[in-house]
């Protein structure tokens, strides 16, 4: 909803439970006016007239509390907008006036030939707002140096805490807390990727709890490098700038006729503190970023660890057949089925059948997995390059490089330049082509290595390829997606090197992390789930002990459980496994295809952190809701504590579905649900029903 002041100068957007106000002042200065609990119109207006400080010189009433700042005029804050030309640095400009249409208000301002539209959208039932802005040149060439996505700005407080989720390959989207202090906090990617190390997400509260309180959450839209600051200004404003790009040093040249369009930087405020920020951020994802969030994913077996690049089509066979007679829904063959890709030092780029391997090529393969009665899925890693390979000795100006410097590799790798037109066209060929070439439903999209030598010898701005990589990588997935809509895509990066909201608008589901142990998952999942839903992230059971990160040895039960919180998928050795454990596999796979409705469409409930006792998650949908808990050590011989219940009626009684027992709501709500674990590495699924 929105509201217009009578003067046109005065705008109120609402969802169900906030509202975001803006003003523009007779000296048109966007001003910011309110975040947070649902106002009116009056109300804004009434903050409108407020007079700003009266500040000494050395301080502008105007930081802190513009919408969007820009470089130049009285103002010291980091600035939103930095452009410049041949002539001048900065931007003054005047209000030019607003549009609003099917829910989207647009506030336009010009600075001479400059045209910069700053766009707002809240989406109907929910409470986030979608910023972005456009620019358009409609002059000589501007050169760009910094476009934010928007500025957010919080109401004034005594203190506030910073929550945000840091990590690296691994152990990504852990969750730290912390005061904010004066000065700024930055968090980025100077990657060229979104990133292990932050995901592009703040949230900021004063006092709240995982169920109560307020709390401002800021998510941006993009996968390629990017920079979120958090400032808090001298007289203590709080405001959190975001958008692509990690420093200032040049993202575009806009020339004359041309036009830039920024991420979207979502913001969303709640008073139902970190549950309720994170019930709200999964309901938006779902309901207008993830494509097809209705559908349920299938369970999906990968042979990544099994097989690692040792792999053949007739092993890939017998992993099939053990998989499907698990129950699981999605075979996917993971790196080493293309070109000479027998280790990760040569093949990447040329996107054919080893024929030595796959001497029919992978349609025989597909075949006879959707003959067990399974989709088949295929890894592709299709920015990259290596310098073996026949793409590399073909077109060596093809990747990222500075002339007469070191092409510096990793993983013995390099990044292609999808900045360039030709390589762009070569992709699109290759993949669907591939897609074309055999009945492929699903596509793990990998990308294992940051940009280091982000040149472009050719190109009169070669920076711009920071942003056309990003673009080209939309567009490609776009186009594949178009062409090939039974196909879903899932987005990795080593793990979780590329989630955000980007690109989770055009892929189907996100690899966590490479990091399949089921008790550090606990502690990556509960961080991804703080702006994520369950709807996307894939987690796999793998082999006990865990090959791949720290050999810790865990029950088949608690790598299941652990899995089940997400997107359930398989990764061991499936030839190694017993046939005891194969049988006890299944009866998890057929556990989690009953619960998965509730996991993948029902609302979030943290019940207890993964922080070193029992923890535990629940999710409600309609009448149902599933429990999972786990217990990582229990001491001194203590029971674990009742869980207590959130989301379920109290008036209401809940039937538990494996033991029949049944449980009086408010019970559940206000004393718990035992859950006997005991010893070490325990966990338990409870599935109540509303009787
Ligand atoms: C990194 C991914 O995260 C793994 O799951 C696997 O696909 C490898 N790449 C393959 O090279």
């Amino acid at each position: 909803m929105l509201d217009i002041s009578e003067d046109g100068r005065t705008w109120v957007l609402s969802g169900p439970a906030s509202s975001y106000a803006v003003h523009v002042t007779d000296r048109d200065e966007l001003l910011h006016l309110h975040w947070g609990a649902r106002i009116g119109l009056a109300d804004a207006e009434a903050l409108a007239v407020r007079p700003l400080p009266d500040y000494w010189p050395f301080e502008s009433p105007l930081d802190g509390r513009e919408e969007y700042p820009v470089e130049g005029g009285p103002r010291f804050a980091r600035p939103a907008l930095s452009v410049r030309t041949g002539e001048r640095r900065g931007t003054e400009w005047t209000y030019e006036g607003h549009d609003a249409e099917d829910g989207e208000l647009r506030l336009r301002f010009r600075d001479g030939d400059l045209a910069v539209t700053l766009h707002y959208r809240m989406r109907s039932s929910t409470d986030v707002v979608e910023r972005w802005v456009t620019l358009d040149n409609h002059g000589p060439a501007v050169e760009v140096l910094r476009a934010d996505s928007a500025t957010w700005t919080l109401p004034d407080r005594d203190t506030w805490r910073l929550s945000q989720l840091h990590g690296r390959w691994g152990a990504e989207s852990r969750l730290e807390r912390s005061a904010l202090t004066h000065g700024e906090k930055v968090i980025g990617s100077r990657r060229g990727h979104t990133g292990h190390q932050h995901l592009p997400w703040v949230a900021l509260d004063t006092d709240a709890t995982e169920e109560r309180g307020e709390v401002y959450g800021c998510a941006l839209g993009w996968s390629g490098s990017w920079r979120i600051a958090v400032a808090q200004l001298p007289d203590a404003r709080v405001q959190i700038t975001g958008g692509a790009g990690y420093d200032d040093s040049g993202l575009l040249m806009l020339g004359t006729g041309e036009s830039y369009t920024t991420p979207v930087f979502a913001g969303l405020w709640t008073d139902g503190g970190y549950g309720g920020a994170s019930r709200a951020w999964h309901a938006y994802q779902r309901a207008y970023v993830i494509p097809g969030a209705d559908q349920d994913r299938p369970v999906l077996f990968n042979s990544w660890e099994a097989t690692e690049f040792d792999i053949s089509e007739e092993q890939q066979r017998a992993l099939a057949e053990r998989a499907a007679a698990m129950g699981v829904e999605l075979f996917v063959v993971d790196d080493g089925w293309f070109g000479t890709r027998t280790s990760d030092r040569a093949g990447l780029g040329d996107w054919t059948p080893n024929p030595d391997r796959f001497p029919g090529g992978l349609k025989p393969l597909a075949e006879h997995v959707h003959g067990l009665g399974m989709q088949f899925g295929i890894w592709v890693e299709p920015e990259m390059v290596n310098p073996d390979s026949d793409l590399y000795r073909a077109h060596p100006d093809w990747v990222q490089y500075q002339p007469g410097r070191k092409r510096t590799e990793f993983r013995n790798q390099l990044v292609l330049n999808l900045a360039r037109v030709d390589v762009q066209e070569y992709l699109w060929e290759q993949l669907d082509g591939l897609l074309s070439s055999a009945p492929i439903d699903y596509v793990k999209w990998d990308f294992n290595r940051c940009f280091t030598d982000a040149g472009w010898p050719d190109d009169p701005y070669p920076q711009r390829l920071w942003v056309d990589h990003v673009r080209a990588l939309y567009a490609l997935l776009d186009r594949l997606r178009a062409a090939h809509p039974g196909v879903a895509f899932e987005s990795c990066s080593g793990g979780g090197g590329r989630i955000d909201l980007g690109v989770l608008g055009r892929t189907d589901q996100v690899w966590t992390s490479d990091n399949t142990d089921p008790l550090d998952r606990l502690a990556i999942q509960h961080g991804f789930s703080q702006i994520h839903p369950a709807r996307v992230m894939a987690a796999w059971v793998t082999d006990s002990p865990n090959a791949m990160l720290n050999q810790r040895a865990s029950s088949l039960r608690f790598r299941f459980v652990s899995a089940m919180a997400g997107v359930l998928g398989v990764g061991g050795d499936l030839t190694k496994w017993t046939e005891r454990e194969l049988a006890e596999a299944r009866d998890w796979v057929e556990l989690y295809k009953e619960i998965r409705p509730v996991v993948q469409r029902g609302e979030l409930h943290r019940l207890r952190p993964p922080e070193g006792g029992l923890s535990a998650v629940q999710y409600v949908l309609g009448d149902e809701s599933v429990v999972l808990a786990w217990l990582q050590a229990q001491r001194y011989g203590e029971p674990v504590p009742a869980l207590r219940l959130r989301g379920l009626d109290p008036s209401a009684s809940y039937e538990c579905l494996k033991t029949g027992e049944v449980h009086r709501g408010a019970v559940l709500l206000h004393h718990g649900l035992r859950v006997g674990l005991r010893g070490d590495l325990d966990a338990t699924v409870v599935r109540l029903k509303r009787k």
